[in-house]
């Protein structure tokens, strides 16, 4: 199946809303408030997957730091899932860290979760932390990260065009 990955535009916001509510619990949702800002802010980008007729399927948001890219949300259409779309978006997330000369891209994710831990880990991401709690009492998240080598990068580093944020550490 063909589909395409572009930058998120304002009138995607419904889209970008809609579908954190269709796969992530109530607690593990952004707010509406909160997604508007990664739309607005020049220190996140957010990137659609498009399908062949251009629907939106998927959804990354990135958060940019100096020497990180941190992946705020990753989210495929449930309908879609399972057809290489999220690994796609996580391979941009990659591209992205390329482009923006970053050392390393990092995620969090529920620790309970063993299925979506080995996706992460299948692509390369490890486990740098424990961060207890962090999706509630109990329910403990782990960091995982995956370093950036410049000569996997090839022609993707490209000079840092946009403010380049805060650094995370
Ligand atoms: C995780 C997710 C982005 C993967 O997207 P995708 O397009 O289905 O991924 P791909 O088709 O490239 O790869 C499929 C792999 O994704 C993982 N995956 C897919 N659905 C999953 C789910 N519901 N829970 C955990 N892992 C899942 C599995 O490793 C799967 O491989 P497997 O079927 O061999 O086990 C997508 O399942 C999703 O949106 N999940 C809900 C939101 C979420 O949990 N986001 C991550 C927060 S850290």
């Amino acid at each position: 199946m063909h589909f395409s990955i572009r930058r998120a535009i304002a009138a995607d916001f419904p889209f970008v809303v809609r579908l954190e509510e269709r796969v992530f619990e109530p607690n593990r949702r952004e707010s509406r408030r909160s997604l508007l800002r990664s739309l607005r802010s020049p220190h996140q980008e957010v990137w659609i997957a498009v399908d062949e007729r251009g629907a939106p399927v998927g959804v990354l948001v990135l958060r940019v730091f100096l020497h990180t890219i941190r992946i705020y949300s990753i989210g495929v259409d449930p309908i879609r899932q399972g057809e290489g779309i999220g690994s796609r978006l996580l391979e941009w997330g990659v591209e992205r860290a390329c482009a923006r000369r970053s050392d390393r891209i990092s995620l969090e994710v529920d620790a309970r979760d063993q299925r979506l831990v080995r996706f992460y880990a299948g692509k390369r991401f490890s486990p740098v932390c424990t961060l207890p709690d962090y999706y509630g009492p109990g329910a403990h998240g782990l960091r995982m990260v995956r370093r950036i080598a410049v000569c996997e990068c090839g022609d993707a580093r490209s000079p840092v065009t946009v403010g380049a944020g805060d650094d995370e550490n």
